[in-house]
């Protein structure tokens, strides 16, 4: 027992310090005149460098206390039941596209040689999955000044191979959710919204204000530094749909439900030996 009330005590002792040296040293100065604005720089308080150090004293290395909070409030931010955090942006997308080829999701799952509509300007990472898992991306254009897809060509890029549509909302300006969304309905395709660039957005759809990312059936986020918020590298997956959080949730911790992709390594291997 008195182990334990030293330990408190010296943890108090610390994250005093802690608060100590934030009001010294890490106390952002008013802007003057001249004074160099850096870009993507991090702002934070006190609060959080004495969280930042708290989680450090526990040295609990993998996701833990912290990591349950944050991903229960995010989603109840975010107006959804279901958010997995992972180590990035890229990764959550990764994530996002994989569990769509989960054989749990049966002829809806994505498979190798289907289509998948996206844009030719946007973020390498968003397009990756769907080439490293051997489907096909489908380009269209974007539009200028708004840099993102133009809705007006969905109709032409549709072929019956067509299984998803997965797009960015481009630096914090959605993209036409409204007639993506609808598209998307009319064929029964699949939507990962990129949300990296976009958290807080808000959209009304069908009169409902709805924040982007969470219109979608699947939503991703990325926490590293030039984002609205960071924890230097990290990134979430966000969802509505409960068999998808449960494909996510497996995928993410080592893949109880495999993916096509694993399951035909998996049986290549077998088959090998
Ligand atoms: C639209 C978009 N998607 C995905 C990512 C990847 O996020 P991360 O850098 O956390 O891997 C970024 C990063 O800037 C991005 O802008």
């Amino acid at each position: 027992m008195a182990e334990s009330i030293d330990k408190e005590e010296s943890k108090r002792h610390i994250l005093q310090s802690v608060a100590e040296y934030y009001q010294a040293f890490m106390v952002p100065q008013p802007y003057e005149n001249g004074s160099r604005i850096s870009y993507a720089s991090r702002v934070f308080n006190e609060q959080e460098m004495i969280n930042l150090v708290d989680s450090a004293l526990e040295f609990w290395l993998t996701s833990g206390r912290y990591t349950d909070q944050f991903e229960k409030h995010f989603a109840n931010y975010l107006g959804v039941p279901y958010c997995s955090l992972v180590n990035s942006g890229s990764s959550a997308n990764l994530l996002a596209f994989m569990a769509l080829t989960s054989p749990l999701l049966n002829e809806r799952a994505i498979k190798r040689g289907d289509e998948v509509i996206t844009v030719a300007c946007g973020f390498p990472t968003t397009v990756a999955p769907i080439l490293q898992f051997g489907a096909v991306p489908v380009f269209l254009d974007v539009t200028i000044p708004q840099y993102n897809i133009d809705v007006s060509m969905l109709e032409s890029a549709y072929s019956s191979k067509t299984k998803a549509v997965m797009i960015a909302h481009t630096l914090g300006n959605p993209f036409d959710l409204q007639a993506v969304k609808k598209f998307c309905d009319k064929y029964n395709l699949w939507l990962i919204e990129d949300n990296c660039d976009s958290l807080g957005s808000q959209y009304r759809i069908n009169g409902i204000e709805k924040f982007t990312g969470t219109v979608g059936d699947i939503g991703t986020s990325s926490f590293y530094p030039p984002h609205h918020m960071t924890m230097g590298e990290g990134g979430a997956v966000y969802t509505s749909d409960s068999l998808l959080h449960k494909i996510i949730r497996s995928m993410r911790d080592w893949g109880g439900i495999v993916s096509v992709l694993q399951a035909e390594i998996i049986f290549a291997g077998i088959a090998l030996t």
